[in-house]
């Protein structure tokens, strides 16, 4: 099992804390935002991952975060050209992952239960894809999944309509075809190619599968949600708590 961490994108939501630092490296309690997601890969026994960033951001990050000596994992890093959305970050893993499976994480997901237990039940599906689902007040911000007799039927991203409170997490895990996958998926009227079309394609596939995330989970892409996520992990001193 591979991990990749996805820390592109412009961060414009955060302006101006980002005009000259990537998101992914402000602070989120006592630590730089990105070692969340590397805590949690490592805590799920993932020792090869892989970030992408802007060429902008990529020298800044690698030598912050470094080779992974410190997490106990190997780390390596290649650049994003423009920020083209979340499926064509993913696309430059795929010399990388060599056929493997992965664990995909937003960068700016901030989690305090180890994921391990998925990582696992993933491992053991063998083939296609499962996301991880949290209950959120505010669904409008996110991808959202409708669920019907224990199965997703389909995955809506940020729609005003109020069609379902579980968010797909920014928690993904895939199977090599996503690769293949994501070349066939149209791109968004912003020019993008985003990662929920991809997930309706493992849907109608049969293959996506999905949990409930256990713990606190945020993203941390707006200043309100940056300032949860530094509450949620000041409280855990930026230790992944182990999950049952
Ligand atoms: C992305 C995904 C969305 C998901 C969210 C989780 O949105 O497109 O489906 O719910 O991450 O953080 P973004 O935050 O990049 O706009």
């Amino acid at each position: 099992m591979k991990g990749v961490i996805l820390a592109g994108g412009k961060g414009t939501r955060l302006s101006p804390l980002t005009y000259t630092c990537n998101k992914h490296l402000l602070k989120v309690g006592k630590e730089p935002m990105i070692y969340n997601p590397i805590r949690q890969l490592v805590s799920a026994e993932i020792e090869d991952i892989l970030i992408t960033s802007s060429v902008e951001h990529i020298k800044q990050m690698q030598e912050l975060v470094g080779d992974g000596e410190s997490f106990d994992c190997r780390i390596t890093y290649k650049a994003q050209q423009g920020a083209k959305g979340i499926a064509h970050a993913l696309l430059l893993a795929e010399d990388f992952v060599k056929g493997d499976h992965m664990t995909v994480m937003l960068g700016d997901n901030i989690t305090t239960h180890s994921i391990k237990p998925y990582v696992e039940e993933f491992k053991k599906q063998g083939v296609g894809a499962k996301v991880l689902l949290k209950e959120v007040e505010d669904p409008q911000r996110y991808g959202v999944a409708v669920l019907k007799e224990d199965a997703i039927t389909v995955i809506v991203e940020k729609s005003n309509k109020l069609i379902s409170n579980m968010a797909v997490t920014g928690i993904y895990f895939y199977d090599s075809k996503v690769f293949d996958i994501i070349r066939a998926t149209t791109p968004s009227k912003k020019g993008e190619l985003e990662i929920t079309p991809v997930n309706n394609r493992y849907i109608q596939l049969g293959q996506l599968t999905y949990n409930i995330l256990e713990g606190k989970w945020t993203d941390a892409g707006t200043l309100s949600s940056l300032q949860y996520a530094e509450e949620l992990l000041l409280t855990i001193d930026n230790e992944i708590i182990k999950s049952k």
